[in-house]
């Protein structure tokens, strides 16, 4: 049995979590602790790096004695450390690199600089178990929307497409301000689109003209179509139909994204997967992908939203794929990297 810290600090959430490596291979996750900033940056409409910088400083050790507390262990039953090096905010990774190389050279275990992306997929095998490989996975967040196909989470991830402009949950934020509804906003314009027409307006679908990079999302135009469509009518003098203008939004978004999702697995032939990230919180999304996953014959899988926004506890995961494949642990030298690709 293996004890695996994990610790997250590549945007807004200082996130640890523990998780015990059986001898089998199981996973169990025995703590995951979450400081966010998010209120700090929602008069900003966005995260402010030095904002999060900052509060990832204050809030680490504080978290890191929740972790140990919620999962009943002193930091020296820790047998392994893994820490997002890569992608997010440089100094908010950097928070996080030094605190996991601080508490590795300590404890004298193995450090295991780990990816943001891999772990946002290694979330779910926390909840759904080991993942058959290949698997499609749809990554949508406040700061990625990518599509990867997963051969083996702790080596092979090749990402097949991305958003060319803006993530999908940053479209979410910047749409939410338009129509008025508090950031993050995701959730307001989830609940907003449930009263609202999906069919009310025709927003447009980015990318999926005949010409276009089959795999690649594009959601700047639909973020400006929306604008622009609000505009005229405040110009007219007309009242907005907040709710119908969240539901067509969202219907655009979660068109797009499982259309092109479903279509990627389809081409390539593989029968898994996982969506995750905070908008796969989602309800249009995943009741739309799963009607689609159901029609071409996928398994889908969406961790519990918990698990799906940012976390320690999906970095404790990655990191026990890691050791349980006999991976070479990072050297002390491990630095943050803004851009690692995944
Ligand atoms: O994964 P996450 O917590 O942090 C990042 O790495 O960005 O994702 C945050 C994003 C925000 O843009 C938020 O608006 C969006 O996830 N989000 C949602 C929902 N809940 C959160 N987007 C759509 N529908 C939701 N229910
Ligand atoms: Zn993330």
């Amino acid at each position: 049995m293996t004890i695996i810290l994990g610790i997250e600090s590549s945007c807004d959430e200082t996130g640890v979590g523990i998780v015990r490596l059986d001898r089998d291979g199981g996973l169990t996750l025995l703590a995951d602790e979450v400081a966010s900033s998010v209120e700090q940056h929602a008069r900003f409409g966005g995260v402010v790096p030095e904002v999060a910088s900052r509060a990832h400083l204050e809030a680490m050790v504080p978290t890191m004695r929740r972790a140990m507390t919620a999962a009943d262990i002193a930091l020296s039953d820790v047998d392994a450390i893994a820490v997002t090096c890569g992608p997010g905010l440089a100094g908010a990774l950097l928070v996080g690199v030094s605190a996991a190389k601080a508490y590795a050279t300590a404890l004298n275990v193995p450090l295991y600089g780990v990816n943001h992306l891999a772990g946002h997929v290694a979330a779910d095998t926390l909840e759904h178990g080991p993942l058959p490989t290949p698997t499609l996975a749809l990554l949508v967040s406040g700061g990625h929307s990518q599509l990867l196909r997963v051969d083996d989470l702790a080596g092979k991830i090749t990402e097949i497409g991305s958003t060319i402009d803006d993530a999908a949950g940053e479209a979410y934020d910047k749409v939410a301000r338009v129509i008025g509804l508090p950031y993050p906003g995701g959730p307001p314009i989830d609940r907003a689109a449930q009263r609202g027409n999906p069919t009310a307006i025709a927003f447009p679908r980015g990318l999926t003209g005949p010409r276009d990079a089959k795999y690649d999302f594009s959601f700047s135009g639909l973020k400006t179509a929306v604008a622009r469509w609000v505009e005229a009518r405040e110009r007219d003098g007309e009242e907005v139909p907040i709710d119908d203008v969240a539901a067509s939004f969202q219907e655009a978004v979660a068109d797009v994204l499982t259309a092109k999702a479903v279509r990627a697995a389809t081409e390539l032939g593989i029968n898994t997967m996982v969506i995750s990230g905070g908008v796969a919180a989602n309800s249009r999304i995943k009741a739309l992908a799963a009607q689609r996953c159901q029609a071409a014959g996928i398994e889908l899988r969406v961790p519990r939203p918990r698990l799906c926004t940012d976390n320690g506890a999906m970095m404790a995961a990655l990191g026990a794929h890691l050791v349980a494949a006999g991976v070479k642990p990072s050297s002390l030298d491990l630095s943050a990297n803004p851009a690692l690709p995944v």
